[in-house]
């Protein structure tokens, strides 16, 4: 039998009744230090990535306590318990990411928790299964792309909608041609959500003609922070743009990044695949991982948005532009998706966007095939021509190409991207 370690306890519990007796508790055991009682969320952190504590005891009703701090409690290397407490269920202490939920007063476990010894206690929630999805899991596309607005959020909203079968009502009346059309879908068609994760200059709103006060991926990611997003929530963020298609809409401000956390967003992805068949995400298009400039791996990370959805995503759409600047960009892209710093294991498609002969060359299909598999090695790229046509009567009327050039070759080209996407995820989980 090998030899029990010592436990060094941070103890962070807000009624001072219920941190008396934690202490009292812990302090009574062999090889369990109480090694700091921390009066604030910032103290038991800073505790944490101090190193002082291998196991931190927390209570719910901790001010600040969120997913994030949790996430940070782990990271540096800690078994988190929380007590749980007259306002904070268990369920929602477990949805913060802790290790293990204790009830007040029940010595035994807690003892047992701060050692490891302890199961999990807290059976995490289960998702409410929802009617439209009949108890399956919806998958996630990430859409990203290089720098130079290549048009990864035109690819994002025209796929969510392709992938929900949004096409144009019958035109009653000859007359109203020039008018953006109605929108209809077939009964039972794949349900979508639209979520703007661009943390540099997100768009999704003003291109689909709505109001831009309330950032729905910042509140859905807020409640996801507090343990707090359930399914309800996420469809009360997300309001139903077109039918079958909701959309989460971006920060307001660029500035606005540090809303959008990682550790918040995962959650937020998790639960978008219980609400809907499809979640596209218009990702930015920065990579990297700021600690590696800030040396700072707790800082909030302004990619963080980004690198979360890719690393969530069951497809990655990477979008390149068609000419010479746009094409090198993207070369150099795809080496950057294979060497981030979180794992993206996603079925990727290669898209080129804006495809024209003005900006390639004569044959600009054929150049652009040959051009990405001899720098590339991708032989199955999927081609979206130039349309501009099509495209700014969509940007005029804040509408999708299905309600405003419906014949537009464009559409036609997401529509067989839907096809691919649909390929590559043909059953959902
Ligand atoms: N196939 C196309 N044909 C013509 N115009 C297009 C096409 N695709 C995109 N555009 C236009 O190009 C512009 C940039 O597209 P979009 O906003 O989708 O790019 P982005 O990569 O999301 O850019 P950003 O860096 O701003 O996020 C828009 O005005 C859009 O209407
Ligand atoms: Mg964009």
């Amino acid at each position: 039998m090998t030899e029990e370690r010592t436990v060094t306890v941070l103890v962070a519990v807000h009624a001072p009744g219920e941190e008396a007796a934690v202490v009292t508790v812990l302090g009574a055991q062999q090889r369990v230090v109480v090694a700091r009682r921390c009066a604030e969320l910032p103290e038991l952190l800073a505790s944490a990535e101090a190193g002082a504590g291998t196991a931190a005891v927390v209570s719910g009703d901790l001010p600040g306590l969120d997913r994030e701090a949790v996430a940070r409690l782990r990271v540096a290397g800690l078994r988190v318990v929380a007590v749980e407490d007259a306002t904070t269920p268990a369920d929602r202490l477990a949805a913060l990411g802790c290790d293990v939920v204790v009830a007040a007063g029940d010595a035994e476990n807690l003892v047992a928790a701060v050692r490891g010894a302890a199961p999990e206690i807290v059976v995490p929630p289960q998702p409410e299964p929802l009617p439209g999805l009949g108890g399956r899991r919806g998958a996630v596309v990430a859409v990203w792309g290089p720098q130079g607005s290549p048009g990864r959020t035109t690819t994002a909203i025209e796929l969510a909608a392709a992938l929900a079968g949004i096409a144009a009502a019958p035109v009653r009346r000859s007359g109203l041609l020039r008018r953006p059309r109605a929108a209809t879908r077939p009964a039972g068609a794949d349900t979508a959500l639209l979520a703007d994760a661009d943390t540099y200059a997100s768009s999704v709103t003003s291109r689909l003609g709505l109001l831009d006060d309330a950032p729905g991926l910042a509140a859905a990611a807020r409640a996801a922070g507090q343990g707090a997003l359930d399914v309800v929530t996420l469809a009360r963020h997300s309001p139903v743009v077109l039918p079958g298609v909701r959309v989460l809409t971006g920060i307001t401000r660029a500035s606005r990044w540090p809303e959008l956390p990682a550790a918040s967003l995962e959650v937020v992805f998790q639960r978008c695949r219980e609400l809907v068949s499809w979640t596209v995400v218009d990702c930015g298009p920065v990579l990297e991982s700021d600690e590696l400039i800030t040396y700072d791996t707790r800082a909030p990370q302004r990619n963080g948005a980004t690198l979360s959805a890719l690393q969530a995503a069951d497809v990655v759409v990477v979008v390149g532009g068609a000419d010479p600047v746009g094409m090198q960009r993207l070369v150099r892209g795809l080496e950057d998706l294979r060497d981030t710093d979180v794992p993206v294991s996603g079925a990727r498609v290669v898209v080129v966007n804006r495809v024209r002969d003005a900006a390639v060359g004569r044959r600009a299909e054929t150049q652009v095939r040959d051009a990405l598999a001899r720098y590339a090695g991708v032989d199955d790229v999927h081609l979206v021509p130039d349309d501009p046509g099509g495209l700014d009567a969509a940007l005029l009327a804040g509408r999708v190409l299905a309600e405003c050039a419906p014949a537009s070759p464009a559409r036609t080209a997401f529509l067989g991207l839907a096809d691919r996407v649909r390929d590559l995820v043909p059953a959902l989980v």
